[in-house]
């Protein structure tokens, strides 16, 4: 019993920090990310600020985003050009952040989740179908499809972390913009992580946990892996 309740307690926990994960309001008035390479060799949960003193109009600027993004190195016809922390320092502790999309005719961003941010989409050219899953509440084996076509001018919503994609039904390209309620929402491409993953998955696992052919699961492999 005592056990019982303490793996509940655990999980408890566990789901709570989960559907609380957003980013903090700031404790001081500039927090600019420090520029220094060898911060990567610490690990903190964000950036370190430098020196308010130090900070200047460029840390809280950045230019680019009239152009698409770098394509990305699959055949799936998307660029993403993010302005995160990355791109400007000034985002540290804003909990803010955008992004340009564009997809060529028939791109898709294929099923994808931010694990720290909601996702508002506003569509500024072509058409775009966009959809989220989310599962059933009392029975997590089904789950639900929330989409829509968006035209230039339309909108829609990502909830944090749900399964979602984006893709250009045109024959022209399509271009959307994107805020995000964190400095940094993060990108987990599902079929990239499950297939693509170094090392990799069990086959087994993936045989099962897909009801794939084990020949299916070679052939996903193949697509899915080092084309990082
Ligand atoms: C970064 O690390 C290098 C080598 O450890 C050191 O020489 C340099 O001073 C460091 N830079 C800063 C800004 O701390
Ligand atoms: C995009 O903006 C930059 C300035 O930030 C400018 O130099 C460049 O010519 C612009 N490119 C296009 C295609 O408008
Ligand atoms: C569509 O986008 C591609 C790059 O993704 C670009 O090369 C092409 O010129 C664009 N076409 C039009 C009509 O803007």
């Amino acid at each position: 019993m005592a056990l019982l309740i303490l793996i509940s307690v655990v999980f408890s926990v566990n789901f709570c920090s989960f559907v609380s994960a957003y980013d903090l309001d700031p404790l001081q008035d500039l927090c600019v990310a420090v520029q220094d390479s060898n911060q990567s060799a610490v690990f903190v949960n964000g950036r370190f600020c430098k020196d308010a003193k130090l900070a200047n109009a460029d840390d809280f600027y950045a230019s680019g985003f009239n152009v698409s993004g770098m394509p990305t190195p699959t055949n799936l016809g998307f660029s993403v050009n993010a302005l995160n922390v990355n791109r400007m320092p000034g985002l540290n502790t804003l909990g803010i952040s955008m992004a340009r999309a564009d997809l060529e005719p028939f791109g898709l961003i294929s099923p994808h989740i931010h694990p720290r941010a909601t996702e508002l989409i506003l569509v500024l050219e072509g058409t775009i179908y966009v959809g989220f899953v989310v599962p059933d509440t009392r029975n997590p084996f089904k789950s639900r499809l929330f989409d829509k076509i968006l035209h230039p001018g339309d909108a829609f919503v990502i909830p944090q972390s749900m399964v979602h994609i984006q893709y250009n039904l045109g024959t022209t390209n399509a271009t959307h913009l994107s805020s995000f309620n964190s400095q940094n929402p993060g990108v987990h491409m599902i079929s990239y992580q499950l297939f693509g993953s170094n090392p990799p998955i069990l086959d087994d696992v993936l045989v099962k946990g897909f009801q794939l052919d084990k020949k299916v699961v070679d052939h996903l492999r193949a697509q899915f892996s080092s084309k990082s």
